[in-house]
């Protein structure tokens, strides 16, 4: 890992694109996200997995970039999940740029922590985690988590989070749902 700009080399690192079109509906404002294209794309990850998904006692290593940007008056964010193993935690890592960790408890209480460069970020069990690019250039974060965790997208896309990280005024402010 080169620890200026967070990026993963080696045979065995996948890498993967989010676009737009991928994740549109996590977006408030659906009319903004309609006149962007399909193939912009909005973030990109990197993983080591030296084990099998589904492994227990293993753990891998992810690398995300960020774009900044805005749909509508929304960051640019990742879809966000939480695991399928509920109760596996993960570290976030902040390499480069600014932004903000949303937390969503299970009883959908949402909390965020703000991004920085060195920032290191304790994501519990049982929370769900979703990260917004909120300056002007990439935001770059490392990750670790247990391979056995996996990715439980399908209740935030059912869900959502109960706040979103909206500008206002030209800053960040994390908006509870209406
Ligand atoms: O495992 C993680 O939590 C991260 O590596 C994320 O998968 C990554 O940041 C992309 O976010 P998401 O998986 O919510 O699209
Ligand atoms: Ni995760």
């Amino acid at each position: 890992m080169d620890w200026s700009k967070g990026v993963l080399t080696g045979d065995s690192v996948q890498s993967f694109s989010k676009t737009l079109g991928q994740v549109r509906s996590i977006f408030q404002d659906q009319a903004a996200a309609s006149r962007l294209p399909a193939e912009l794309e909005l973030y990109r990850v990197q993983l080591f997995a030296p084990v099998a998904e589904g492994t227990e006692g293993g753990l891998f290593w992810g690398s995300t970039t960020i774009h900044p940007g805005k749909v509508g008056d929304e960051y640019y964010m990742t879809k966000g999940h939480f695991h399928r193993l509920r109760n596996r935690g993960e570290y976030y890592a902040t390499v480069h740029g600014e932004g903000a960790l949303l937390l969503m408890d299970e009883q959908g209480a949402t909390r965020y922590e703000t991004m920085l460069p060195g920032s290191m970020h304790y994501i519990p069990g049982n929370t769900a985690h979703r990260v917004a690019n909120t300056g002007s250039v990439p935001l770059v974060f490392a990750a670790c988590w247990p391979s056995d965790a996996g990715h439980d997208y399908e209740t935030i896309e059912r869900e959502g989070f109960s706040a979103r990280m909206l500008e206002r005024n030209g800053k960040p402010v994390l908006v509870p749902r209406g």
